[in-house]
């Protein structure tokens, strides 16, 4: 007869509630929740718990020698990041949908868990319920990797296919993809690019073995966009999706960065419509893999956190293979790329270093210019192009299908 796993649950909200229902449908999994801390004992549960369950006082999960594994789906970063790092040293295996917290501080992370011989495991923090770290970690090699590229972020390509779809203003599709539970707390993380981001820094520790840290990388969101932008796309049989990618230049160098793309009908991702996540990995060998799936909500991301702690029940750990190699690439940001930026009266010719302009228009409604300019470049002007009336979109040139 398997062991029973005790585990102690931190946060009760749209993840933690679906944690709660997977886990009792699951009878294999041979788990119970032993104890679920939350930070507000009063507040109103949808689901129905068992006397005493509950608690506010983290020691009541951190110091009870039952708990054997921890999970941590709590909507703070900083204090998800306490729960983590105490977990770890008292050597108690953790499984995290963290994505902020664990983007912004995986070195440290990596290194309590080889000190303290213990295991963090987080699929769950990317793309909801499609296992795309433990993939990238076990089956795909640093030398023939060339690129991995998707939608990471189900409430911006939601947003997206609403406006795009069905005309539904942004706002409206906004407040519908809270109101579903895709968004973060603070929606601004999905629609400006950094959920993505935080994804992206994940993805490419486990696809690269190189970790980036967040200010350096960079990322552009969907919130200015505007029905010019959409008319342009139309025009050109295209969809804007909100991308992010890490690509390999040469054998010695990489880059990244989350920016609105042009899609053409031709490519994968095109058809990634509403909450879905898709990723698509490019081998030297292989050409292209796909991989898709819901990619937010309760259920969805709950499977995922289920996957890790049957996982951890045979003593998976990620080993960070990758991060040994001696000849890992170096990242980049000089490199060109080909963007379409939408301007009213922000200056943008001007204030952009563009290294060849291809096609220009104005009017008196809206202006927009196409040109090639180095990412580098981007980074620099990143507070120009956050103005209200500027919208930049990728138009692809590496690896086009
Ligand atoms: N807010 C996130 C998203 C939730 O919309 O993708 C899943 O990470």
């Amino acid at each position: 007869m398997e062991k029973t796993i005790n585990i102690g649950l931190f946060g009760l909200g749209v993840v933690g509630t679906g944690i709660v229902s997977v886990i009792a449908r699951a009878k294999n999994a041979h788990a119970v929740i032993r104890r679920i801390c939350v930070r507000n004992l009063d507040k109103p549960r949808s689901i129905e718990l068992p006397e005493g369950l509950i608690t506010d006082n983290p020691d009541d999960i951190l110091l009870d020698p039952e708990i054997d594994l921890i999970v941590e789906v709590v909507d703070n970063a900083e204090a998800s990041y306490r729960i983590v790092t105490a977990a770890l040293r008292r050597g108690i295996p953790v499984v995290s949908g963290s994505k902020a917290m664990i983007a912004r501080h995986l070195p440290e992370l990596i290194s309590l868990q080889r000190q303290h011989h213990t295991a963090l495991l987080y699929d769950a923090s990317s793309c909801g319920s499609i296992p795309v770290i433990r993939n990238l970690e076990e089956y795909y090699d640093n030398d023939l990797l060339l690129e991995v590229k998707g939608i990471l972020n189900g409430s911006s390509n939601y947003i997206l296919s609403r406006v795009f779809d069905h005309g539904e203003p942004y706002r409206q599709a906004l407040k519908r993809a809270q109101e579903l539970g895709f968004a973060e707390s603070d929606p601004s993380f999905d629609i400006e690019g950094f959920d993505s981001l935080f994804k992206l820094i994940i993805i490419t520790v486990h696809a690269l073995g190189v970790y980036v840290a967040p200010s350096e990388i960079f990322t552009y969101g969907i919130s200015t966009i505007h029905d010019a932008d959409i008319r342009y796309a139309r025009e050109k049989g295209m969809k804007i999706k909100l991308v992010a990618q890490v690509v390999k230049i040469s054998p010695e160098t990489f880059t990244m960065f989350v920016m609105p793309e042009f899609v053409s009908p031709s490519r994968y991702i095109y058809s990634v419509d509403d909450e879905y996540n898709g990723v698509v990995i490019r081998g030297e060998c292989y050409d292209r893999q796909f991989m898709f799936g819901k990619g937010a909500g309760s259920l969805p991301t709950a499977s995922s956190i289920l996957s890790d702690v049957m996982a951890r029940r045979h003593g998976y750990c990620y080993e960070y293979k990758k991060m040994a190699y001696p000849d890992r690439p170096a990242y980049t940001t000089d490199i060109p790329l080909k963007v379409y930026v939408r301007y009213f009266d922000t200056p943008v010719t001007s204030l952009l270093p563009f290294q060849r302009i291809t096609e220009q228009y104005t009017s008196d409604e809206n202006n927009y210019v196409i040109g090639e300019i180095l990412l580098s470049d981007l980074i620099a002007c990143r507070r120009q192009l956050s103005a209200p009336d500027v919208f930049v979109t990728n138009i692809t040139r590496f690896f086009e299908e």
